[in-house]
């Protein structure tokens, strides 16, 4: 495994990344809806960083990857989120790859007619989105590689990581 991003990198990233929120949602009804099990860690900072009183809340957006790092069918369950109906919604993932989880979440969250619609993800994989949607906030492009730790898994290991690595062909 390569080191990829360190912990204190995260969070002086992550801590930028809320007063960029807070400054935007200042006196709005904010909502973060993070896309379990990746959002978890990157979540738990984020929303401390954000200033500005908000709620919390969860879904689960799989694609079942198993044992390899290619995605699967794509399933988003809403059984866990809270009402939005005029709230001012941002979206947390973990890593923007492809795209498709991103757009997928966004188009079953309009459903509920929320007021707006954002996207923060953690990681932005370069070269690689299938979509025309970009995140609004994200905090770090990196280079096509699959990668591990906070929050991120491979076969739903190595999520507890406080920092990013990339896992090598040797170790998948
Ligand atoms: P997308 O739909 O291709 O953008 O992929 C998004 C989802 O795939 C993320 O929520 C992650 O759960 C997972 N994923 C994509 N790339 C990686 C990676 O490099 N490591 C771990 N998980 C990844
Ligand atoms: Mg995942």
């Amino acid at each position: 495994m390569r080191r990829l991003i360190e912990q204190h990198e995260i969070q002086q990233r992550v801590h930028a990344l809320g007063t960029e929120i807070s400054d935007l949602y200042r006196g709005k009804d904010l909502t973060v809806i993070g896309a379990l099990t990746g959002c978890m860690l990157f979540m738990a900072d984020l929303v401390r960083a954000i200033d500005v009183p908000h709620r919390i809340g969860v879904v689960q957006a799989s694609s079942y990857r198993g044992a390899t790092t290619q995605p699967g069918e794509l399933t988003v369950e809403l059984g866990l989120l809270p009402d939005i109906r005029g709230r001012d919604v941002l979206i947390l993932d973990d890593i923007f790859d492809t795209g498709n989880t991103m757009e997928k979440l966004v188009t079953a969250l309009q459903r509920r007619e929320p007021a707006s619609v954002r996207t923060v993800a953690l990681l932005v994989k370069e070269g690689k989105s299938e979509v025309e949607l970009k995140p609004d906030f994200f905090g770090f492009k990196i280079p096509d590689a699959f990668v591990v730790g906070y929050g991120l898994d491979y076969d739903d290991d190595y999520r507890h990581l406080p920092f990013i690595e990339a896992l090598d062909e040797a170790d998948l």
